[in-house]
């Protein structure tokens, strides 16, 4: 290599160098047309890629990632006190471009992307999914001392929060509720108009922050990436963030995941102080990835990927077919089915599928139908169909929306509905197979009883994966799901002997934030919050009450109501109650595991059980709090022995002794009564006796 040539690539090098590095903080400015290179601090899963760009998470749920600018940004007015009132705080101004991405068998991502400025740049005590990587306890929330600045971008629909919806860009000071929150999108400079932006398309957007030290205003404004900044922000307060901004101040990015796979870049970045952020050159940016290609879920990818595509291919043949055969074989449909029409499977398929729903495909025969195994012709996708009889056409086209609904949902602790056949008085629902079968046969060695004793971390495991399907169904995803029949023997292993929650028979659907609607009384006796017959309201609460019982269950391996020889009833709940008592949790714990397990983790199960079954609904953790105590990411609070007494015997007063059997018994009175006369619901919405 000649001397000038090598001087060349030098000079070359140092001016990438440069190029990448942008200039330093000192000076008020900085820019990263992308991360190549870059000195960040990061933490937790945030990472620059080989080809430049900074993912802040990798798509690991319940994690964080940060990265924040290296050295401190000054911006206070030199000589302003910490603690005046006087504007002390300078202009500034960001501009970054983000992309967020989903799996791609899912079309929703959680938490979101999060701009702040802190007094440090150390924030891996912050907690993932809501708490965004900025807190760690709900008790710091809003505290002047927080000293945080943040502009958040918000996938996840949080009540606790304020939040409006699972789609918005907030402002927030010292806390994760919102001073200002709108929904993601940007005004139109000629024709003054709203367009949406959905923050998790996949799609690359880029964000403006400005602050105004004079007039104290805080503009925010989002764009597609190539768009021109629009003129008007999407956001605008006044807040003086004199006293917010400490002398000292870092600013970085903040992203969490929580029970959804989500990848969160940033693709450039830059800052400005007492000036506008230098522009970014569109024309340097890195590529942001696919959502087919998100290398690292290739494996699940690799495997999920030609599922979908079979089963989206197989879906729209069916529609073909079925256009085409309409009333063949007995198939039922009327106009308003159209709108599911993906969802619909055709009868043909499957008879095919089952071999004619032969005996030695029956896979169990449940209180609301049989159930049978099946591959499905051209896919040979395994599958369960479960029929179910329905005897009117009332209350249908609702309970089709809502199977149409739940065959949305993505979660990979819950059991995917592919689909529905609708014949003249019998429903079918199709389900993914579940090779390992329900949790209560390994439980209590139902049918046989030849099946492995679970070890204690797959139990811990599988108790983990049903609260983080739970929370996905009440909060997660675009409406709450209730399930309203949580148990063991509806919750399935597949061929990992991971559990997923299934049999959605009973689950009723609300849009986040509306008033509850009365049902008929439904579930299963030992799982039923004694609220439910009371208001005959079925809310996330009472969908704890039985995942509380079901902590129990599997922590005990007994079931949650027994009978003995003279015929009395016992609840489970009072009998770790009495060991809790006692002080003798321990000797609650199933006796099959030969003392094998972590006392620590199965004792705080158990506690955990009895804090979810408490008969006052108020007094019950949300799934968000029973995923951050079950992960060791808040501690358990204390239960409080005065109360829970009165409450635990009120209960089982009202519910399981012989002498007080009014309780329960007229549950199902009542049940029944409401049963006959409701049609093809009642008749879909069963009351079994959980034995
Ligand atoms: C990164 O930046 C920090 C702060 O400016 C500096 O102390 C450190 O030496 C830099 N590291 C590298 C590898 O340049
Ligand atoms: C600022 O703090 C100093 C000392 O901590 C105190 O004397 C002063 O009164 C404070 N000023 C304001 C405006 O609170
Ligand atoms: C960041 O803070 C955590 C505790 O919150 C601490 O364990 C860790 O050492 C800190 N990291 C650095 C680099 O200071
Ligand atoms: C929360 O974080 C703060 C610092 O950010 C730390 O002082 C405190 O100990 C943490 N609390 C818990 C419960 O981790
Ligand atoms: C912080 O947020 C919480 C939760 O939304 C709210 O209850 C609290 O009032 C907020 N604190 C402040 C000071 O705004
Ligand atoms: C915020 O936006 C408004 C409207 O475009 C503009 O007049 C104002 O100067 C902006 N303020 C800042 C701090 O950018
Ligand atoms: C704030 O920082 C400036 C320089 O960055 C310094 O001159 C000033 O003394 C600092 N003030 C306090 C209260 O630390
Ligand atoms: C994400 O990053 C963490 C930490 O770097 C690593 O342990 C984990 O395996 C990564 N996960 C994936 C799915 O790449």
């Amino acid at each position: 290599m000649s001397g000038t040539k090598c001087m060349y690539l030098c000079l070359r090098l140092l001016f990438l160098q440069l190029a990448v590095a942008g200039a330093g903080a000192d000076d008020g400015q900085f820019l990263y047309n992308g991360f190549a290179g870059a000195n960040l601090t990061l933490y937790g899963m945030a990472k620059i890629t080989p080809d430049g760009l900074l993912k802040l998470t990798n798509g690991t749920v319940q994690e964080k990632g940060h990265a924040f600018y290296p050295a401190p940004v000054s911006l206070r007015r030199v000589g302003a006190a910490p603690n005046s009132s006087e504007k002390a705080v300078r202009s500034f101004s960001s501009s970054f471009v983000f992309g967020i991405l989903t799996a791609a068998t899912q079309d929703l991502g959680g938490h979101g992307i999060v701009l702040v400025i802190a007094p440090n740049a150390n924030l891996s005590a912050g907690l993932p999914s809501n708490y965004m990587g900025l807190f760690n306890s709900t008790g710091s929330l809003g505290n002047p001392s927080n000293h945080m600045f943040a502009v958040e971008l918000d996938t996840i629909h949080n009540l606790e929060f304020k939040d409006m919806n699972n789609n918005h860009v907030g402002i927030n000071i010292n806390n994760l509720s919102s001073k200002e929150q709108e929904e993601a999108g940007y005004y139109d400079d000629k024709s003054g108009q709203f367009h949406d932006l959905t923050l998790i398309s996949g799609n690359a957007m880029q964000v403006w922050v400005d602050y105004d030290g004079d007039t104290t205003e805080i503009n925010v404004t989002l764009a597609p990436l190539g768009t021109k900044r629009p003129t008007r922000p999407l956001l605008s307060a006044r807040h003086d963030l004199s006293t917010v901004i400490t002398n000292q101040s870092y600013i970085g990015f903040s992203s969490s995941t929580g029970t959804l796979s989500t990848h969160h870049y940033v693709l450039a970045w830059s800052f400005g102080v007492d000036r506008a952020a230098p522009a970014i050159d569109m024309s340097k940016l890195p590529k942001m990835p696919r959502k087919t290609s998100s290398g690292s879920q290739s494996k699940t990818m690799a495997i999920a990927l030609p599922i979908v595509s079979v089963v989206l291919v197989f879906f729209i043949a069916s529609c073909v077919l079925l256009v085409r055969r309409r009333y063949k074989y007995g198939e039922f449909r009327e106009d308003w089915e159209i709108e599911f029409g993906p969802q619909r499977i055709p009868y043909k398929d499957l008879i095919q599928a089952t071999e004619r729903f032969k005996n030695k495909n029956l896979l169990g025969v449940g209180g609301f139908g049989r159930v049978y195994k099946g591959v499905l012709p051209k896919s040979h996708l395994e599958v369960a169909v479960k029929r179910v009889s329905h005897e009117s056409r009332q209350g249908m086209k609702e309970f089709i929306a809502e199977v149409a609904s739940i065959g949305r949902l993505r979660h990979r602790n819950v059991v995917q509905l592919l689909g529905y056949c609708r014949l003249r008085d019998e429903l079918l629902l199709v389900y993914d197979y579940m090779p390992n079968g329900s949790l209560d046969k390994y439980l209590h060695g139902h049918g046989g009883g030849d099946k492995p004793v679970l070890s204690w971390p797959r139990r811990f495991l599988i108790v983990k994966g049903i609260a983080s399907g739970l929370l996905y169904l009440h909060e997660e995803w675009e409406q709450v799901v209730v399930h309203r029949d949580i148990k063991a023997s509806n919750v399935l292993l597949d061929g990992e002997m991971n559990a997923r929650l299934g049999d959605f028979g009973l689950a009723k659907l609300y849009d986040h934030g509306t008033e509850l609607q009365t049902t008929i009384v439904a579930g299963t006796l030992g799982y039923l919050a004694p609220e439910t017959a009371r208001t005959g309201k079925a809310s996330p609460l009472t969908d704890v009450f039985a995942f509380g019982a079901f902590l129990l269950e599997v922590t005990t391996g007994r079931r949650t109501m027994e009978h003995d020889t003279q015929g009395n009833s016992h609840m489970l709940v009072d009998r770790v109650f009495e060991h809790w008592r006692t002080n003798s949790l321990v000797n609650a714990v199933d006796p099959r595991l030969g003392g094998e397990y972590n006392s620590d983790e199965a004792c705080m199960t158990l506690k955990l059980g009895l804090l979810c079954s408490h008969p006052l609904p108020s007094m019950r953790p949300s799934m968000r709090q029973v995923t951050q105590y079950l992960d060791g990411h808040l501690p358990l609070p204390e239960l409080m022995p005065s109360l829970h007494h009165t409450s635990f015997s009120m209960l089982s007063m009202s519910s399981a002794t012989t002498q007080g059997q009014e309780g329960l018994d007229s549950y199902v009175v009542v049940s029944k009564a409401s049963l006959s006369s409701m049609g093809s619901i009642g008749e879909l919405s069963n009351l079994s006796s959980g034995r």
